[in-house]
């Protein structure tokens, strides 16, 4: 069966890719290599022991996506990642946020809205929560006012979906809302790849351990919490890249009532800066050089999910504890650099 990726070349799609070939699916990865690198299909390759399809396409190219689902048009699914998703940039550029993140969504769905039956998973964001009122969050939990462009297209992507779900009753959706995802494939074949000075927690310890950066700064120990620090739900990419695959199986197999649906994908589970910080001192056995500084503009105190939805509709339950999933971020880490 035929499942298209979009943005299968990126962190989170490439691990998925991996998990949906392991599942016997053939896939085809729209990528436009503005944030990835092609060398990915070789470790996916690596992994699996398949090369997927890859077509290098704009999505932004209307006339391109529509010629694409003319030559493939036995595609059964669609998991679209494919997006911009630097939070500071898209305060300063929003349009080139909204034309590549909802423009894209858009042409997607018109193509699939002409098929008989089809199924569509969407990338969405904890980030939609805001700072929630409740810990753990769960998915009936208020959308706040988005902190940035960025955020609001994906909660404008998730409203785009649902209405058109309304009208479209062959189409079957799902959005997944991401905590934080983290680490990479246990082979090294693949992990995360930032472009410049990375923005996220993970990265950039697993950098400033490797001695790429000088000491990571700790935003604010006045939140609070137990220890001062921000608290999140850092989720295993592989163990998010699954769930995924069980939220495809969902919709093919169209066990469910409605036509678009919403899911956490956390563990559950909230960790501060400090305690991410000691698991990477225990999984690599060195210290990690850090200072505490002034709060980033924008920070939640804290993010954390309930996960009973996913737990108990999908069947899928996070598998990987911080430890392992920062083991396997330092190895990659490691890897690359040398
Ligand atoms: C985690 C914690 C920082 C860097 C991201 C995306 C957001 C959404 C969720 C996207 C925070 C602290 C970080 C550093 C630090 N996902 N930190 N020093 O803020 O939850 O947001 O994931 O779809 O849009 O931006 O993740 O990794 O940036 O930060 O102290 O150098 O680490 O303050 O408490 P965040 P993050």
């Amino acid at each position: 069966m035929k499942i298209l990726v979009t943005g299968g070349l990126g962190f989170i799609g490439s691990h998925t890719v991996v998990e949906l070939q392991n599942k016997g699916f053939e896939v085809i990865i729209i990528d436009d290599c503005s944030n990835a690198d092609e060398k990915v299909l070789g470790g996916i390759e690596k992994i699996t022991g398949a090369k997927p399809i890859f077509e290098k396409l704009d999505l932004k190219d209307r006339n391109k996506v529509e010629d694409f689902f003319q030559r493939y048009q036995d595609i059964e699914g669609v998991i679209h990642f494919a997006a911009s998703k630097a939070v500071g940039e898209s305060v300063e550029k929003p349009l080139l946020y909204y034309e590549n993140n909802i423009g894209t969504l858009i042409y997607i769905l018109k193509e699939l809205s002409k098929k008989n039956k089809s199924s569509f998973i969407f990338s969405s964001s904890c980030t939609v929560y805001g700072q929630a009122d409740e810990m753990p969050i769960n998915e009936d939990a208020p959308v706040k006012e988005a902190e940035s462009p960025y955020g609001n297209t994906k909660q404008i992507g998730e409203e785009i979906i649902r209405d058109t779900c309304k009208v479209t009753p062959q189409l079957n959706a799902i959005a997944l809302r991401y905590f934080n995802p983290m680490g990479a494939h246990p082979s090294t074949e693949i992990g995360e790849l930032p472009i410049g000075v990375p923005q996220n927690l993970v990265p950039f310890i697993t950098q400033t351990g490797v001695g790429l950066r000088k000491e990571l700064s700790v935003f604010g120990d006045d939140y609070p919490t137990e220890d001062g620090t921000c608290i999140r739900d850092y989720i295993y990419v592989v163990d998010l890249a699954k769930a995924h695959v069980v939220a495809l199986e969902r919709l093919l197999a169209s066990k469910n009532s409605q036509n678009y649906e919403v899911f956490n994908v956390g563990t559950g589970k909230g960790s501060s800066v400090l305690e991410v910080i000691h698991s990477f001192e225990r999984v690599s056995g060195e210290k990690l050089n850090y200072k505490i500084v002034g709060r980033r503009p924008g920070d939640i105190t804290s993010a954390y999910a309930d996960t009973t939805k996913a737990n108990n509709v999908l069947g899928w339950k996070s598998q990987y504890s911080l430890d392992q999933a920062m083991k396997s971020a330092w190895e990659w880490e490691q890897k690359i650099r040398n």
